[in-house]
């Protein structure tokens, strides 16, 4: 890689601002410094910008189906695995998950190392929704619909932001909130006296998990979905 292009992604600058660093002499690679903005960084070159080792790391974009039985934090955990083991291939970009799925739960996990905007989207204040299928051990009353749309019911004694409740079937739902408060799903039915059997997360934002995707596969987002991902949390 270009030595410009590798600042600009390890510092998040622009290219014409990666050569002013590179032209004032603030750029050494593996001790020496270099002022040529098209020298050919080698591979595994330790590169440093006044004296701080900087990482040109690639931006990742995955959508994981996360089967149920796998961890959606990246610690290692000695009952169940993270996971950062379906996608081994890339936990050298450090990768982590945006908005956590509980280890009984499964379907759509969004697999990033872009920090901006996995806080924003997990950031109650950018209200992204997310759509979960679940399936309750008992059907829900009408009265119980209507209280759940009209955001009565309350966890912790406060409401839940529910956006939108379709009935697929008397005991499964498709519930979309704008938050992610631990659990949140489980204890909203268990505030009615009912019991989630079952939870896939099958939307995040405008995108929908690819039916075709078999449990524990991923594929990348296309930048089409990067973009409309970015724009709903304020970042084109
Ligand atoms: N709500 C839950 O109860 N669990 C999840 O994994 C996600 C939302």
């Amino acid at each position: 890689m270009r030595l410009d292009k590798y600042i600009s992604k390890a510092l998040g600058v622009t290219r014409k601002e990666a050569k002013e660093i590179i032209r004032r002499g603030e750029v050494q690679v593996d001790g020496e410094v270099i002022r040529k903005a098209d020298f050919k960084v080698p591979e595994k070159a330790n590169v440093f910008v006044d004296g701080q080792k900087v990482e040109a790391k690639d931006k990742i974009y995955l959508m994981l189906n996360k089967p149920k039985g796998y961890l959606s934090t990246t610690e290692r955990d000695k009952d169940y695995p993270s996971f950062l083991e379906l996608i081994p291939e890339y936990e050298h970009l450090e990768p982590f998950a945006a908005g956590r799925l509980d280890v009984d739960a499964e379907g759509f996990l969004l697999v990033t190392n872009d920090g901006q905007l996995a806080h924003r989207i997990t950031h109650p204040k950018w209200k992204v929704p997310k759509t979960y299928e679940v399936l309750l051990e008992k059907p829900l009353t009408e009265e119980q619909i209507e209280k759940i749309k009209q955001r009565k019911v309350l966890v912790d004694g406060k409401p839940v932001a529910v956006e939108d409740l379709k009935v697929l079937e008397p005991n499964r739902v498709l519930l979309t909130i704008t938050e992610g408060r631990f659990h949140i799903v489980k204890n909203l039915f268990k505030e009615l006296g009912n019991k989630v059997l079952n939870l896939k997360r099958v939307a995040i934002g405008e995108i929908q998990l690819d039916e075709d995707l078999l449990e524990g596969y991923y594929r990348h987002l296309t930048e089409e979905e990067v973009k409309k991902l970015k724009k709903m949390v304020g970042l084109d």
